[in-house]
């Protein structure tokens, strides 16, 4: 498969899953990283693994040094608004305020393409600085809102998926769709203009099952039948308040979840933000049919909406990755993310506080979140035959991380330090299809004193 023109190798440390099924990180102090283009167009790992080991097969090809960083592998958001980018810390008593107040009002001004392509650039450039390579995005209800993200992403050669929003009503004029059969045309030609073109994905997207009539929801499902690859998002069992209205919406259904499933919208590819008030008969039921939740701590605690239940999620088998879900999320760091499931899991809320692996951590925004999307060994890992997304970490980052990380005596020490001390400023580089895409800002020479 690999045919390897323009081969590039690339030296540091090295981080990645030997099984990306599996959350078990493998490190190497000085690892070699070879990728190469494929007879598709496409820059893929060729080699991965110990330097000692790896380069007597690879001698004469060009060579990139990073000594003292760490080659890791591009993390993975499962869950996050792009036109929310500008709604970050807007405080609200809940959801459902928040969405009211700050949320509708903002994203209305996506109508105008300018801002959206505007907004669109932006947020991916902070994904890149953050060390986000792939993401399964929200836009809003105006198609012109996917037209340019996906320019944006196709411009910088990203895997990307997002969705024009879905939602016929209780929505402000300018954000609401108001013919309903119109929506869903829109969403097809939205799916055959982007959906597979170089690394970009097309999601259906209901917003969540209050804004959508029961004619859209069906019909979003008849779309998500006719078009098996696409991908599905929405919000589910976020908050009590939201719950509440659903059943008084919905009182046929025996559950949140019961309003998608039977409207067709369980599946593989289908990913649900939050999915925190769930009973073990919803959490199997999106077992089943290959749903997955999409985990959104800084979010969660900032609106006050809940703790997902890790235990019970494993009982039943539910697949999960991490998500940031900037705006109501606070954070683009999939560090400040991390930290942020470690110490939900940690809380006694009438179950017992877990403690996460920080290896378990990390492969739920890399490898897991793949996995979830149905893209394991695509993205989120370093193994031959992935794509060639990585960052380059660098532990030195800042005082603390360099005097905390020196004194760890594990790997889960050291990755625990990089989680609960790390930010934007741990990426040093993010490369996207062996290409630095993004590189930390060096810091300017300070004043030269003599002669
Ligand atoms: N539920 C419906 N829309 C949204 C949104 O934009 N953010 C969050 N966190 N939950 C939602
Ligand atoms: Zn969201």
């Amino acid at each position: 498969m690999i045919v390897g023109s323009e081969l590039h190798a690339w030296r540091a440390a090295l981080l990645w899953f030997p099984d990306p099924a599996v959350a078990e990180l493998r490190y190497c102090s000085d690892g070699l990283l070879v990728t190469g283009r494929d007879t598709h167009g496409l820059v893929r790992v060729v080699a991965s693994g110990e330097y000692a080991q790896l380069a007597p097969q690879f001698t004469h090809l060009p060579l990139t040094w990073w000594p003292g960083l760490c080659i890791a592998p591009g993390f993975v958001d499962l869950h996050v608004h792009y036109p929310q980018t500008d709604v970050i810390a807007s405080p609200a008593e809940g959801l459902l305020p928040w969405l009211e107040h700050y949320t509708f009002p903002h994203e209305k001004q996506f109508a105008g393409p300018e801002h959206a392509c505007e907004v669109a650039g932006f947020f991916l450039q902070e994904l890149l600085r953050n060390g986000v390579t792939t993401a399964l995005c929200f836009a809003t209800a105006h198609p012109e809102s996917v037209d340019a993200f996906m320019t944006a992403a196709q411009a910088r050669q990203l895997r990307m998926i997002v969705g024009k929003v879905l939602q016929d009503r209780f929505s402000p004029d300018g954000l609401r769709d108001t013919d309903t059969h119109k929506s869903l045309r829109q969403t097809e030609a939205l799916i055959q203009r982007w959906h597979g073109v170089d690394r970009l994905g097309y999601a259906i997207t209901p917003r969540f099952a209050p804004t959508s009539t029961p004619e859209q929801l069906q019909g979003a499902g008849e779309l998500a039948a006719q078009f098996p690859e696409v991908w599905i998002q929405s919000h589910l069992a976020e908050n009590v308040d939201e719950i509440r209205w659903v059943h008084e919406l919905f009182p046929q259904a025996r559950s949140y979840l019961d309003v998608y499933d039977r409207a067709g919208l369980l599946r593989k590819r289908a990913v649900y933000a939050h999915s925190i008030h769930l009973d073990d008969a919803d959490r199997r039921r999106m077992a089943e049919t290959g749903s997955v939740a999409a985990i959104s701590p800084t979010s969660n605690l900032f609106l006050g909406s809940g703790f997902f239940d890790y235990a019970a999620a494993d009982r039943a088998q539910l697949r999960y990755g991490l998500a940031s879900d900037v705006g109501g999320g606070t954070s683009f760091s999939p560090f400040h993310t991390m930290h942020a499931a470690y110490t939900v899991a940690r809380q006694n809320v009438g179950r017992p506080g877990l403690s996460l692996a920080p290896e378990h951590l990390w492969w739920q925004h890399t490898a897991g979140a793949a996995q979830a999307l149905g893209l394991p060994g695509t993205v989120g890992n370093l193994l031959p035959g992935g794509e060639a997304d990585f960052v380059v970490l660098n532990p030195q980052a800042t005082p603390l991380l360099a005097r905390r990380t020196a004194q760890a005596e594990t790997l889960a020490e050291w990755l625990f330090a990089m989680i609960v001390l790390g930010d934007d400023r741990l990426i040093a580089h993010t490369v996207v299809q062996g290409q630095v895409a993004l590189s930390a800002a060096v810091p300017e020479a300070g004043p030269t004193i003599g002669t």
